[in-house]
């Protein structure tokens, strides 16, 4: 039998999530949700921000998150870097390692971080610096990779522009946003186009947000392309405070559900998803939209072995 595909997932939910909620979660509850999640399996979390607290209140409380939560070996901790003073900061929390972030759009750069695309990479190459002295992985995000909700429709050959100054500063790792989940899955296929000859999709990470329900069309089409590394939210919790009208990220129960299905192996229990998802609906006081976890993680009882019982 060969081996099966496996598809690594980074849950951005207590990141990207809980960045645009009205609610500020207490740490201890933000901890909680860590925690849960680190039970589930996932590669990686990324748990917050070392952004500006006046830019996103809502996780100006990243040390003490850092600094409460029960790490485990097998999990990759990461945080939100825009600049030396978040490096700083980060490197005080002890993260495993950074994600920087800039845009494939000019508007979008300045709205979400006062900098042109140009600036932001300026600011990256101390950091990075300052990541490889520290042995620390850098991932390197660019936003609005399909479309940016200010300028519109973003043309491919500027995400790779981006992207090959950001691997030219010493970025590991480039992960697309697609920031207000416009994408179907034929933009997937322009978006790897313009990438040929400077990254294959297997050494990229896929982020895709959810507006308009295509998120899991995107997916399938990237497994499809050869990309094995995406992020998603338990629950589908999340947006960009600073992209307008931009929901939700790809639920991660609902990518981990149709690996499941079709026989590529994540390392994700559903089930153990489920009871993170659930912890942070009622920390949140709101149901989440996610497809998979409003079909069979809400019932208690159905965390128990694989969860869904088609999941697995
Ligand atoms: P700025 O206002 O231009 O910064 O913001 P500044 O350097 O002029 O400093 C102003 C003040 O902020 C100073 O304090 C600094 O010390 C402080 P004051 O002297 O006024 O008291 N400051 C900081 N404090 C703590 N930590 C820091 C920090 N930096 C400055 N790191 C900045 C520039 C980049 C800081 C700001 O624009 C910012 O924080 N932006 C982040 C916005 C953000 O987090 N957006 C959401 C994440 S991106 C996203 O969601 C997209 C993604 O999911 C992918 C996708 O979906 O596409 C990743
Ligand atoms: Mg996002």
């Amino acid at each position: 039998m060969p081996a099966r595909k496996h598809i690594r997932i980074t849950e951005v939910g207590p990141r990207d999530g809980l960045q645009n909620e009205a609610v500020v979660v207490s740490v201890q509850e933000k901890v909680a949700f860590v925690d849960l999640l680190s039970q589930a399996g996932v590669a990686e979390i990324e748990v917050s921000s070392f952004v500006s607290p006046q830019w996103v209140p809502q996780l100006g409380d990243a040390e003490d998150v850092f600094g409460r939560m029960s790490r485990r070996d097998s999990v990759v901790y990461s945080a939100l870097v825009p600049n030396e003073e978040g490096m700083q900061r980060a490197l005080a929390a002890h993260v495993d390692k950074i994600a920087l972030f800039t845009a494939a759009s000019e508007t979008f750069s300045r709205k979400n971080t006062n900098a042109t695309i140009g600036e932001t990479l300026r600011r990256f190459t101390p950091v990075i610096a300052q990541a490889r002295s520290a042995s620390l992985p850098v991932r390197a995000y660019i936003s609005c990779a399909v479309a940016c909700p200010y300028e519109g429709a973003i043309d491919p050959g500027r995400v790779r522009e981006v992207a090959a100054r950001l691997l030219d500063i010493g970025a590991d790792e480039i992960d697309l946003g697609e920031t207000i989940g416009v994408a179907v899955p034929s933009d997937i296929d322009r978006l790897y186009e313009g990438l040929t000859g400077l990254l294959e999709p297997a050494q990229t990470t896929l982020h895709l947000h959810d507006t308009r329900g295509t998120a899991l069309a995107c997916a399938l089409r990237a497994i499809q392309l050869g990309v094995v590394s995406f992020d998603a939210t338990c629950g589908g919790l999340g947006g960009c405070p600073y992209a307008p009208g931009a929901a939700g990220n790809l639920a991660t129960e609902d990518l981990v559900y149709l690996c499941n299905r079709m026989g590529y192996e994540t390392g994700v229990d559903l089930g153990a998803l489920f009871a993170a998802s659930r912890h942070v609906a009622a920390a949140l006081g709101r149901a989440l939209p996610g497809r998979v976890f409003g079909a069979d993680g809400n019932e208690r009882g159905n965390d128990k072995g694989n969860g869904s019982r088609f999941g697995r």
